[in-house]
């Protein structure tokens, strides 16, 4: 699971980031102001950094997120990268790919390592077209974890997502990448590739996932044919539930970790 919750508010000009970490010594979110060179509000990328994507995962409560911008017409990349929670203090910072979120990859790019870590860098043409392919991460290593302590996959903003101004863009990025794949590995099955439906119903246009509770408990417990997903961590069934309620045509928001572990 991912020991750590993230909100993000887009505001005029600067950003305000609470970062929560899980753990004994949680004191509640920290927020923290950064003028960003890169805003949420112009992000065409972004990732989520945390120890489970890792590979091997490793052992750790830290956290990041990453905001970026490339440029369609030059490909110059900019980034703004916020982490905490690290078990040491960050020996480097990389770009790295071709690869997707299940396999390792060679570092193409340093980032450098001081918090909230800002910069930029001219891509070649191959290199920004892996990155809108989703084919490139970032990856934060520590004395601890030299072969990273957590990671992200950098995934292009969708364009639905930013224009759901009430949520936050770069959350319903994560949750839709995320609950993709676990649609795919657990839903496709009886609801189909395109919510089409079939040994389940169709969850396109399906007006019932307006009700997020209806939703989440679904998923956890089942009814009817469907089998109980409750061995899923929160943050699965979050994506899940998120991606169904905005894929296909349907733009019902966010499900978060919390309102799942409420209805645990
Ligand atoms: C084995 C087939 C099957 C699988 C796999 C499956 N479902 Fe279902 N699902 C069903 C059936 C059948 C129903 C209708 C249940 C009923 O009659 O109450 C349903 C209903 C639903 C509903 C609507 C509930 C309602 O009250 O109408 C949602 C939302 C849903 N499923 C989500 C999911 C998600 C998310 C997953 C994957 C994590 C999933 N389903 C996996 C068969 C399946």
């Amino acid at each position: 699971m991912r020991p750590r919750t993230l909100t993000a508010a887009i505001g005029t000009g600067a950003l305000a980031l609470g970062l929560g970490m899980a753990g004994a010594q949680d004191t509640g979110p920290r927020q923290a102001t950064i003028d960003p060179l890169v805003a949420a509000a112009t992000a065409t990328h972004v990732a989520s950094l945390a120890n489970d994507n890792v590979i091997p995962p490793v052992e750790t409560t830290a956290g990041g997120t990453a905001w970026l911008f490339l440029d369609a017409a030059s490909h110059t990349l900019s980034w703004t990268v916020e982490y905490a929670g690290l078990t040491g203090p960050a020996t480097a910072a990389s770009f790295h790919g071709p690869a997707g979120a299940a396999a390792n990859a060679p570092a193409v790019l340093g980032l450098g390592v001081q918090n909230p870590i800002q910069g930029s860098a001219q891509l070649t043409a191959e290199q920004a077209a892996q990155l809108d392919a989703g084919q490139w991460y970032i990856s934060l290593s520590t004395g601890n974890n030299p072969e990273g302590e957590i990671r992200g996959q950098v995934l292009p903003v969708e364009a639905d997502a930013a224009a759901a101004p009430a949520d936050d863009a770069a959350l319903m990025a994560t949750l839709m990448a995320d609950g993709q794949a676990v649609y795919s590995a657990n839903c496709r099955v009886c609801h189909g590739g395109n919510g089409e439906g079939g040994n389940g119903p169709e969850l396109a246009g399906y007006s019932l996932l307006a009700n997020a509770q209806t939703v989440i408990s679904q998923t956890i417990n089942g009814g009817g044919y469907m089998p109980p997903f409750g061995y899923l961590d929160n943050h699965s069934i979050a994506a899940a539930a998120t991606y169904i309620r905005n894929a296909w045509g349907n733009a019902f928001g966010i499900v978060t970790e919390a309102e799942v572990a409420a209805l645990r």
